[in-house]
């Protein structure tokens, strides 16, 4: 039966004479049939939340309950699609001057007509299971796309297509359960509010390495862990955000542009598609998928976004890949929730946000993982979200809510990106709860003393911090030689190591290979001067040997030459040891 509107507040609709209106089921709004979502139920109307455009909709006009919720289309195509907040491809619903014009206009997410290369990797007679692989298609020259068996399906395999040509609607596999008989396609839908179902959640001993030595040395997150990126504007929250796009060891980045100004997400849409995997040298669109909700789309899609964003993940997760989510800006997701709760005239929590705001976020990253997934393998899902509080700072709700279920904090600080120290991450105040879990990874495949070598570099930065306070008091020169020593040490390791330069063209990416000879060498000069004061040789003297022009050069080295130049500064190094009292 259709329903009647009888109200309308900005993106909120009240509708009557819906039959079994059901939580979080699509309703086709108005003549223009606009996407809504019934978010409330009071008594026999419907409160739904449209994620279109509503200018000009009004009351007495039909809806129509589609019954399902609101769903992805799952199948070959997402790669190197860009879609906005409920899967809609953009490039189909902007004109050209990129203004949103696609109220009620219905396109589908996956390409109807594309047809592609399948190969059947299961037999007829086979009895299959729920995620199980039953073929695949070469989706980008970067993923091959496993087709796996519907995660409410299962059976035995009656037919099969044979390797060729197909649309996402053809029939390439039918299933018999129970006398039933069921058609598999390339494409299913999944309810994005629902997380998909794995066998058992892993422990997180795997980083996901990013090339950028101040998370992967000393702020690490795991795959299939989460992180939290708070800074205040301007902090680089976003030049993270794009490094780990570009750089991660991920398989399928899902970038969730969420609220962001305009022109910024302009950058991402005209950026990406021109990058290259650093790895295989192909396009980085053929391992990613970007969701674009701008700061002047509907408020609504974007609050769906990070759930889009996420459902994409984990299908991809369901395959056996590494995925890698990063939602930019959370802040602004969580303020279209407080939009949207205001307009539903729910008793509003902290700040206006809804009480429910600390389980959504909650929902949100506990949907990141490492897991055995159906069909046995290991996939995992990282998400990673930057945090945009007002002022920077983050005692507010969405920090607070955020911090308190991810488990890796970079704390990006104002006054480091003023003193153009990029990435502005504090390594004071920010933490990773996985450094523990992922030593023995860094111990066995990048080097037995990676943990010390790690930690004792951190000592030193944070011995500095404590000199500075006694500097404040005395001033440098009546610091003992030992401390100017450490100041020293640590100026390097936060210059020449922590620093990075995500525009440079060398620097931009470093190996943990890389960072760990950059580490280690770094901690043999403080060792090999240490030693020399202890022998009471002048500092004067000690540093006398050009050994720090040569270690700042390290950064813009490139990775086959950095044997050669760790060789040369070992000779300086030499040069130390050799320093004596007398001239
Ligand atoms: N790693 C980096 N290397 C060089 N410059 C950086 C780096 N991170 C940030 N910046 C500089 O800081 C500016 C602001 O960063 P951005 O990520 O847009 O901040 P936010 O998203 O936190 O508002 C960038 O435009 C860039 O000039
Ligand atoms: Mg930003």
């Amino acid at each position: 039966m259709e329903g009647k509107i009888i109200g309308i507040s900005g993106s909120v609709v009240t509708v009557s004479g819906l039959e079994d209106p059901m939580m979080n089921n699509i309703v086709f709004i108005g003549e223009k049939e606009l996407v809504g979502e019934i978010v409330k139920i009071e008594g026999r109307n419907a409160i739904i939340q449209v994620y279109e455009d509503t200018s000009g909709l009004k009351v007495g006009e039909k809806a129509v309950d589609s019954k399902e919720p609101l769903s992805v289309e799952l199948g070959p195509g997402l790669i190197g699609s860009i879609f906005d907040g409920i899967q809609r491809p953009l490039d189909k619903i902007l004109s050209k001057e990129g203004t949103f014009i696609s109220s009620g206009i219905k396109i589908n997410s996956l390409d109807r007509e594309k047809k592609w290369h399948f190969k059947p990797k299961a037999e007829e007679g086979k009895a299959v299971e729920p995620g199980e692989e039953i073929g695949e298609v070469k989706e980008t020259s970067l993923i091959k796309h496993k087709v796996i068996v519907p995660i409410n399906k299962k059976g035995i395999i009656k037919k099969i297509a044979e390797e060729g040509d197909y649309t996402v609607e053809d029939t390439i596999a039918v299933l018999e359960d129970d006398k039933k008989t069921e058609e598999i396609k390339l494409m299913t839908k999944w309810p994005v509010r629902t997380a998909r179902p794995v066998k058992e959640k892993l422990s997180p001993t795997v980083p996901l390495l990013t090339g950028q030595r101040a998370i992967d040395t000393m702020f690490p997150v795991a795959m299939g862990g989460t992180a939290a990126v708070p800074g205040p504007f301007g902090s680089g929250k976003t030049v993270i955000q794009h490094q780990l796009a570009k750089w991660s060891d991920a398989d399928v980045i899902v970038y969730v542009g969420c609220g962001e100004r305009g022109n910024e997400m302009t950058e991402i849409l005209t950026t990406f598609p021109e990058l290259k995997d650093p790895k295989s040298g192909k396009p980085l669109m053929d391992r990613t998928i970007l969701i674009a909700n701008t700061s002047n789309m509907p408020v609504a899609a974007r609050e769906a976004s990070i759930y889009t964003g996420i459902t994409l993940a984990e299908y991809y997760r369901d395959m056996g890949y590494s995925v890698a989510v990063m939602a930019d800006s959370t802040s602004r997701w969580a303020e279209a929730l407080r939009e949207l709760s205001g307009r539903l005239e729910e008793m509003p929590g902290e700040e206006g946000y809804p009480a429910y705001l600390g389980r959504r976020v909650g929902e949100f990253y506990e949907r990141a993982g490492r897991a055995r997934i159906l069909s046995g393998k290991i996939g995992a899902a990282t998400i990673i979200g930057a945090v945009s509080p007002p002022g920077g700072d983050i005692s507010e709700p969405v920090s607070q809510n955020t911090l308190r279920v991810t488990r890796v904090f970079w704390a990006l600080d104002a006054s480091l990106a003023n003193a153009r120290h990029f990435p502005s991450i504090n390594w004071l105040n920010s933490y990773s709860l996985y450094t523990d879990e992922l030593d023995q990874w860094y111990r066995k495949n990048i080097a037995e003393d990676w943990p010390e070598l790690r930690d004792k570099s951190m000592a030193t930065l944070q011995k500095e911090a404590e000199i500075n306070e006694i500097v404040q008091l005395v001033g440098y020169d009546a610091l003992p030689e030992s401390d100017k020593l450490i100041l020293d040490v640590a100026r390097m390791l936060r210059e020449d190591y922590l620093q990075q330069n995500a525009f440079d063209e060398i620097d931009t990416y470093a190996s943990v290979s890389k960072q760990y000879r950059m580490l280690k060498i770094i901690n043999q000069v403080f060792d090999a001067e240490k030693a020399a004061l202890e022998r009471n040789v002048p500092i004067e003297k000690i540093q006398s040997v050009q050994v720090k022009p040569k270690i700042a050069r390290l950064r813009y080295t490139k990775e086959e030459e950095i044997d050669a130049k760790i060789k040369e500064i070992e000779k300086d190094i030499e040069e130390i040891k050799k320093t004596n009292v007398e001239k």
